[in-house]
């Protein structure tokens, strides 16, 4: 299967969701449905040239599995975000490219289910596509939603929550948790950490226990929070799913990350590194990579050779490929599972080659 490619889209419609996040959706033509098709929880890539800078960054599609003919995202402007900011400037008619669906963390249709989906800020964004078409999709169906804001005028896709609310009265419970804003029920008040998931287990709020998924998205510390809860209550790992967009402050991904690696194939001045083979879309070039200051990504970036990348961070695996020949470590890895690890696949953006020859093969599957 070939790698994943960027196409040019126009924007269909641009939403206000609050005063620093919109919902941008994208015409889908006939002939790209399929290459859009995707899972509620996947994201979509966008690419843009901002300020002089080539950039890219993932949001998640917030639409329902039945929707045809477009796509919708919610960006959300982050403090000191260029891209997020420049996405709020987008309006109908413009045109930008974007990668068809990525990500695992997804929701199969199909069946019945008790589903327990944990948000805070953007992350509902995901969530919220796994809730509509969860809903539409399963019948019998149950989703308990719980969603952490700041305040009432940082919640996103208020409109849609309450449609599902009215719409599914039985199959669908919304709890809204707010740290700014006092709510009637004390116990909805406060951060959503392990102490509330405990708090809000104990009284019957949400049933971790019964659920036959639990999907949590938001900021890192809330992720690692959530899970750590939902283990101390007594949830198999095999029942939770979490979206790991953004690492803590401080650790932010850079596109080309530069990291001292003193047992690295040496770099002299013969050889300019290891020799890394790049097969994509079945033909092959091959490139330097200096270990050293480079991993694989950044230094065909360099080489001019366009890579399928989207995080830069070890995070989304769009720029997954397999170890054909040679060895490579990677950095940082939040992403590829064990067994994939096993059967030889990298991440290009984290790995830096450890032998003098190295064939990475981005069309494997
Ligand atoms: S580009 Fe996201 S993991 Fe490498």
């Amino acid at each position: 299967m070939a790698a994943p490619r960027f196409h040019e889209l126009e924007i269909a419609s641009v939403r206000n969701e609050t005063p620093d996040a919109v919902a941008i959706s994208f015409a889908i033509p006939e002939e790209l449905e399929d290459v859009f098709d995707f899972l509620p929880g996947q994201y979509l890539t966008l690419r843009a040239d901002v300020d002089g800078e080539d950039m890219r960054r993932s949001y998640s599609i917030c639409s329902q599995l039945s929707d045809r003919g477009h796509r919708t995202v919610g960006v959300k402007r982050i403090a000191d975000g260029r891209f997020s900011s420049f996405a709020q400037t987008l309006k109908a008619g413009d045109r930008i490219e974007v990668m068809p669906p990525q990500g695992r963390f997804t929701a199969k249709i199909g069946g019945r289910h008790d589903y327990l989906l944990l948000a805070a800020g953007s992350g509902i964004t995901p969530c919220l596509s796994i809730a509509k078409s969860v809903l539409s999709g399963e019948r019998d169906s149950t989703v308990t939603l719980l969603y952490a804001n700041r305040n009432s005028a940082s919640v996103m896709f208020r409109d849609d929550l309450n449609d599902l609310k009215d719409r599914y009265t039985t199959r669908f419970t919304l709890v809204h948790v707010m740290d700014e804003e006092a709510q009637d029920v004390e116990i909805m008040n406060g951060r959503l950490d392990a102490e509330k998931l405990e708090n809000l287990a104990s009284l019957g709020v949400i049933d971790p226990k019964s659920a036959d998924a639990i999907y949590i998205c938001g900021p890192e510390p809330m992720i690692r929070s959530a899970s750590a809860a939902m283990a101390a209550l007594g949830v198999g790992e095999d029942r939770i799913r979490f979206e790991l967009f953004t690492p803590a402050p401080g650790s932010a991904p850079k596109p080309a990350p530069v990291k001292e690696k003193p047992d690295a194939v040496p770099a002299n001045e013969a050889t300019q590194g290891a020799a890394v083979e790049i097969i994509l879309d079945g033909a092959r070039r091959t490139i330097r990579v200096n270990a050293q200051s480079d991993t694989v990504l950044s230094a065909a970036q360099k080489a001019g050779l366009d890579l399928p990348w989207s995080c830069a961070g070890g995070m989304c695996c769009t720029c997954r490929c397999r170890i054909v020949e040679g060895r490579a470590t990677m950095d940082e890895n939040f992403s590829l599972e064990p067994w994939e690890i096993e059967a030889g696949f990298t991440l290009s953006c984290q790995s830096r080659p450890d032998t003098e020859k190295l064939v990475l093969d981005f069309d494997a599957q």
